[in-house]
């Protein structure tokens, strides 16, 4: 079997068939597939759709939307995030990330990782990271506080 490897490590235990999870993930990265279809990435050409599900059942989606000043940029992950958390949503219960990567899955850059960090409120948040096609589809299933091991936040500073 061909090894899969995320961000350049081995780590096939969280990698599962897509058929196999929860109709609810499958809908969440069905709608992080669309959204991606919506990316503005006209410098890097490297399109991201993103979903967050929040604790009521709705589904945020986001894109990646670049801009000429490269610095301007905002990833997926938090087009998705602000539209809920401007919504009054920021209870969230699961994230789906689409890209397209030969050699891995995409997970959220660091900058989201703290983004997403900030809304953990007890829970961790699932974080469900995809390919848009190759099918049998797989996913890498991990989460925000597993990918952002000892992150910072703002109460351990008082
Ligand atoms: N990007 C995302 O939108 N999400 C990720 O998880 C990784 C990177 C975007 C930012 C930029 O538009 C492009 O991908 C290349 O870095």
């Amino acid at each position: 079997m061909a090894q899969v490897f995320i961000n350049g490590a081995r780590d096939e235990p969280n990698v599962r068939e897509f058929d196999g999870l929860d109709s609810s993930i499958q809908e969440l990265i069905h709608a992080a597939t669309e959204a991606r279809k919506l990316a503005y990435c006209p410098y890097s050409n490297f399109a991201v759709g993103a979903a967050l599900r929040t604790s009521d059942g709705t589904i945020y989606t986001g894109c990646n939307i670049e801009n000429g000043a490269y610095a301007t940029t905002i990833c997926a992950e938090r087009t998705a995030a602000v539209k809920a958390v401007s919504e009054g949503k920021r209870d969230f219960v699961a994230c789906a990330v689409v890209a397209q990567q030969d050699n891995g899955f995409t997970t959220p850059c660091g900058v989201c990782r703290q983004f997403l960090s900030e809304f953990v409120n007890g829970q961790d948040i699932p974080l469900y990271a995809a390919k848009p096609s190759n099918l049998p589809l797989r996913v890498l299933c991990t989460s925000v506080l597993q990918l952002l091991p000892n992150g910072f936040s703002f109460s351990n500073g008082k």
